[in-house]
Formats: structure tokens, sequence, C-alpha cells
């Protein structure tokens, strides 16, 4: 028997049944469904609609289904069509009748977005300390390789010298800015949905500002056609993540090029690198290359998203369904990819006489054209002499460093 099969004279294709079931996924919500359940039996009451005894059993019985999941022991049946019906049936088995109250004035519509921005805010919050931990084993590294110069690159071609530090840091504070957008998403998605019903609002007088205190939000939704229809937040989530994969992918595509033997500036160390299975002397990157190839994934999830919504009019569609997948997806990956980056920067060696034999003299090519202007050149008179004496040192076959003084 189902929740909704009043009106039904056949009963569900088993294949639309597997089909239509999102538990799989979406079972990820339940301490947020237990929660929202929990809250909304409040508003009932304040609303009439229960009394102080039946919200008492029923929030009882929400808390010990917490305690069971805290413990590993909440079991689902897999007849259950999604989080939301599983977490009711489950209230209905244990207290009876009451249980059946609990769906009043609300739709899985609201529920579910209810549901997933809370776990949204959450996720999006932990994030951050992900990325400080990534921060901190830069501002090691950065302290260590005060040291160091590197030859610095403009098209992969060596551009100025500069310090590794300097580097490391480049990784920090755009780090920064990472956060600042995982921030932004997370206070799009903080505005809470319940009482927009299936649409069209509840027909009993909610407290909605009580609801959104009870649950964490800082404010409520205006509108509830917008409220059960709108998934920007889910998008906005995707494309923090997006840009972080991309940052990542690009730091981590530096690095697999210095671990190379023709640049050799970084060794990875064995336990963030893997061998090869026909090449005995083989040490890869993997760790890197990993990072760089789920980017793939963050970047695709937002596509995915944004597909998914572009043809959707309003309000709800069963196709929000899938928004959940691609949100679990891009937070998963996001965290571990961090994780093992900072692991990867900690523990990296950076082979400092390799990268001095790398210097090429012509590194300090703009420093000399700054000279002469310090000594009253125009720049570009003074890049045009510059110029000539590179011209010359190629030449000639010498080092910019090692010309005398009449020479220059
Ligand atoms: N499992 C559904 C989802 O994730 C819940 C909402 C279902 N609503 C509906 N009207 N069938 O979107």
């Amino acid at each position: 028997m189902k929740m909704w099969d009043g009106r039904f004279a056949v009963e569900t294709d088993t294949l639309m049944e597997k089909f239509n079931n999102s538990l799989p996924v979406d079972r990820k919500l339940v301490k947020e469904d237990i929660s929202v359940n929990m809250a909304w039996a409040k508003a009932l009451e304040k609303a009439g609609i229960l009394s102080s005894d039946e919200c008492s059993k029923i929030r009882a019985c929400f808390e010990s289904m917490l305690e069971e999941y805290a413990q590993g022991t909440l079991t689902f049946d897999a007849g259950d069509e999604d989080i939301h019906m599983a977490v009711e049936r489950l209230l209905t088995e244990r207290v009876g009748e009451i249980g059946a109250r609990i769906h009043t004035g609300r739709s899985r519509n609201d529920q579910v977005v209810t549901d997933f921005r809370l776990y949204v805010m959450d996720a999006l919050e932990e994030m951050h300390s992900l990325i400080e931990g990534l921060q901190r084993a830069l501002l090691k590294r950065a302290q260590g390789d005060i040291e160091t110069i590197i030859p610095g690159y403009t098209h992969l071609q060596q551009a100025q010298p500069i310090l590794l530090s300097h580097y490391w840091l480049s990784f920090f504070w755009a780090l920064e800015r990472e956060k600042k957008r995982l921030t932004h998403a997370r206070e799009t998605a903080d505005m809470m949905p319940l009482g927009s019903g299936a649409l069209a609002g509840a027909g009993f007088c909610v407290d909605r500002d009580f609801l959104a205190k009870e649950l964490g939000f800082s404010r409520v939704s205006e509108n509830s056609l917008d409220a059960v229809a709108s998934r920007d937040f889910v998008l906005e989530a995707l494309s923090a993540f997006a840009s972080l994969g991309i940052l990542l992918s690009r730091y981590a595509e530096d690095l697999i090029v210095w671990s190379s033997r023709e640049f050799g500036f970084v060794e990875l160390d064995d336990a963030w690198s893997t061998g090869s299975s026909m090449m005995p002397q083989k040490k890869n990157p993997d760790s890197l290359e990993l990072i760089r190839g789920k980017s793939a994934r963050a970047i695709g999830n937002h596509a995915r998203m944004a597909s998914l919504l572009k043809g959707l009019g309003l309000t709800y569609f069963k196709d929000l369904q899938e928004d959940k997948d691609a949100f679990f997806d891009s937070h998963e990956n996001a965290g571990m990819v961090l994780a093992v980056f900072a692991r990867v920067v900690e523990t990296v060696r950076v082979r400092t006489e390799d990268i001095e034999r790398s210097l090429d003299p012509f590194l300090l090519a703009t420093d000399l054209a700054d000279y002469l202007v310090g000594r009253g050149m125009p720049f570009r008179q003074a890049h045009r002499v510059i110029g000539k004496i590179v011209a010359y040192c190629i030449q000639e076959s010498l080092p910019l460093n090692k010309l005398t003084l009449p020479e220059l």
C-alpha cells in the first residue's frame, strides 16, 4: 500500500517503482528530514492540529530515530519510495494513528527542498575547515621555502625569478576567494520553504518564523511557487565546487609538470604516488592527476544541474529529484580532493639544486631594464637596449650574467 494510492486502480509497475525510487540517494538527508519533521510537529501543535501530548509523543519517537541513526541501527524498507516516505512510515508504525497527522499542511515538495537546503548549508559550512587545512599546509611550505628562488613562468617560458613561497601563497589567496564563493552559496541556500505546501501554501496557520528559527534558517521564503521550484541554491553551490575544482586542477597540473624529470623541481612523497604494473622504474604523481581528473566531475555536475533546470517551468517536477546526486557527488569529491592536496603539499620534497640549475640568467632581463630606468632612461628605450644585449648573448652563446662591463 502506498501513502498516495487512494485514486489508483492498478499497482505501480515494478520497473516504474524501481525507476521512481530515490531512497538510495536521498537517504543521506535522513537527519535533516527528521529535524524538519520535529520542527513541523511543534508548528502543528501551535496551529492546533496536534495536542501537546501528541506532539510530545511524535517528537520522542523522532528523537529515538535520531539515536538509532547515530548508532547505525535505523533501517528502511526497500519499498520506501524516498526518505520522506521512509521516515513517515517508521513514525506511523511506531506511534500509530497520530503519526498519520504529521503530513498536515505540507507536501514532499516543500519538505524535500527544506531538507536539502539544510544539508547544503551544513555541507558548505564544513568545506571551510577543509580548505583551511590546505591553506595551513601552504603557509607552512611558504615559511619553509622562503629561501628558494624558482623561475616564474608565463607561456610556460621562464619569465622572472620568484620565491617558491610566493607561488605557494598564490594558491593560499586563491583559496580565500573560493571560501567566499562557498559562503555566498550558503547564504543563497539559507531560506526556509515550509508552509509553501505543494505549491500554493499551507491550509493551516503555521508559524513560519518559528520554523525558521527552530531549524536554523535566518529567513523564510517569500513566495510559495518560488520556494518549491527554485534550485538556484544548488546550482550556485555546484558552481562554487566547480570553481574550486578548476583551481585545484590548475595547481595539480603545475606540480605534475614540476615533478617530471625534465623539470625536476619537486618529488612527491612515495605515500602520495603510485607505480606502474609494467615499468619497474616508474613513480607517478597519481594523487595530483586524480585531483585534476576529479575536477571534471565538479564541472560536469554543474552542467548537469544547469541542464536539469533550464527546461523546467514552475513549479515542482519530478526531474528535480535528480538534483541531489549531483550535489552529493561534487561535495564528496571536493572534501576528498582537498584532504589529499593538503597531504601532498605537506610531504612534497623540493629539489633545490635542480631548481637552481634550471634558473636561466635571462630571468634578470627585466631587472636590468628597470636598472636603466633608475638611471633616467625611458622604459621603452631601456627595454630595447636590454633586448639588444639579449640578442648579443644569444649570438655569442654567453649567459647574461657573465658579460663584462665593456661588453655591456
Ligand atoms: N523524492 C522527491 C524528490 O526528491 C520528493 C518530492 C516528491 N514530490 C512529489 N510531488 N512527488 O524530489
